[in-house]
């Protein structure tokens, strides 16, 4: 990886490589993605329980950027044939969506919800007919409420129930699902679990090793009752590039960079936890029995890749591992505030496929921008940024697959405008912009069209 990048020297260009489709094969994966919560809306409709969003939505004044709420989000629930319709009409390949858990499971185990499954075999039926892969996320995000209130994945009687969960879903849907994925973004929740649910660095660090316990154990269970699908995880990646050339702030980008994104890549291909991490969390750190490692390691088909930013870390004595994460001023950002450096994707792709060569297959499972897009006057949204994030993105999955690395797909997100978490809807990432005010309508946006014209 190009580990030194002077401060002010981060391009939002890939230069020298001109993005050519004809670079990807036949086979390769186009598609867009999505989540439940973020897009379904209907969150008491035909029986489904609740997660910790719509109760701190309720319950948190100010939690939401606008107070949002999901309740309604794009309506999905209801619209789905309309939007497998828009996804026709792009062209894609595959899409990626989510189970929602209180869906199947309203208590997070128990009595299957027959109407809740119903709903994602028909979406599955109705993708297949269009030609469209699914690929199925199992978890992202949607914790059951009555799961989150007793620990949530602290407590690894979740584990079991997620198992449960696990096994009714592939059970019914194990033929119509090509490819399974077991979670979304494990480093996110132990996140969460610190920022917004008041777990302890303990008990966050603690559920997020069970969480690769239940992946590990998901495995089996999938390969079982699919046999002929694929199954992976989903890791988010945001390389550290020191701030400067001083040895202090090339020990603090690794800090950063190793608890980040070598927390949960390191365990899940055999390398354990990363040392020097593990000793700064001292007795906070994961209990792990005899056995895990073997658990965890349970072989997949391919690792799913999440990217959208970098960043520079810099030593900082007042800091937790003497470390901070530095936002370059000087650096072009989408209207999320987020980074954009192109560079970044290619360099986090390279670093995994030289250290973990035993990775045969890597998918971009997550990539795009968000920004404040309006209509037009004459309805057209003219999102011209965007284009241009994609294209570069795109040449740095290109300039690594000319390189021979094995990167299979790539999926932007998102398929359309959605509940971007606490950033409720004011961030839209959609390559269809969304009408939340008065009709739900959904118009192709112009990043939308190039990249329809650009994948057929
Ligand atoms: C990712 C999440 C996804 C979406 C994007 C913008 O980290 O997986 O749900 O919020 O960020």
């Amino acid at each position: 990886m190009n580990i030194w990048m002077e401060r002010g020297q981060f391009s939002p260009n890939i230069e020298g490589v001109e993005l050519d489709s004809s670079a990807f094969k036949r086979n390769f994966l186009f598609g867009v993605a999505t989540s439940a919560l973020q897009i379904e809306g209907a969150v008491s409709e035909d029986g489904r329980g609740r997660t910790v969003w719509e109760k701190y939505a309720e319950e948190r004044p100010g939690f939401i950027q606008d107070n949002a709420k999901p309740d309604i989000a794009c309506d999905h629930y209801h619209r789905w044939r309309e939007d497998i319709e828009l996804m026709k009409k792009l062209g894609v390949s595959a899409y990626r969506f989510s189970i929602s858990w209180p869906r199947i499971f309203p208590n997070g185990r128990g009595e299957i919800n027959e109407k809740g499954i119903e709903f994602y075999e028909n979406l599955s039926k109705g993708l297949k007919e269009a030609g469209i892969t699914p690929w199925v996320m199992l978890y992202h995000a949607d914790l059951p409420l009555p799961l989150a209130e007793n620990g949530g994945w602290s407590n690894p009687e979740t584990i079991d129930s997620y198992l449960l969960y696990v096994k009714a879903v592939t059970k019914r849907l194990g033929e119509q699902v090509d490819t399974w994925m077991t979670f979304n973004e494990p480093i996110s929740m132990v996140n969460d679990d610190l920022n917004m649910n008041n777990r302890s660095l303990k008990d966050a660090l603690q559920g997020g090793h069970h969480v690769l316990l239940a992946h590990g154990k998901a495995v089996d269970i999938i390969r079982k009752n699919s046999p002929y699908a694929k199954v992976g995880i989903v890791l988010n990646m945001e390389p550290v590039y020191p701030a400067s050339k001083k040895e202090e702030d090339k020990k603090a980008a690794r800090m950063l960079d190793r608890s980040f994104n070598h927390w949960f890549l390191d365990p899940l291909y055999g390398k354990g936890y990363p040392k020097d991490i593990l000793g700064f969390y001292g007795d906070d750190a994961p209990q792990i029995n005899a056995g895990d490692y073997e658990t965890i390691t349970t072989r997949t088909d391919f690792l799913g890749v999440n990217y959208y930013q970098s960043f520079h870390g810099e030593h900082d004595a007042n800091a937790p591992m003497n470390a901070k994460r530095i936002m370059e001023d000087d650096m072009e950002k989408t209207d999320f505030g987020w980074n954009i450096y192109p560079q970044g994707l290619y360099d986090i792709l390279k670093r995994i496929h030289t250290e973990i060569p035993a990775i045969s297959s890597l998918v971009v499972t997550e990539n795009g921008a968000s920004f404040h897009d309006t209509m037009s006057p004459d309805g057209s949204v003219k999102d011209y940024r965007r284009i241009r994030y994609l294209q570069e993105h795109l040449k740095a999955v290109q300039k690594a697959k000319q390189e021979g690395l094995p990167i299979d797909g790539y999926f932007v997100w998102s398929l359309m405008d959605n509940f971007e978490w606490r950033a409720g809807y004011k961030e839209r990432f959609g390559l269809i912009f969304v009408d939340y005010v008065h009709n739900q309508q959904r118009t192709i946006k112009e990043s939308g069209k190039w990249f329809s014209h650009f994948i057929s």
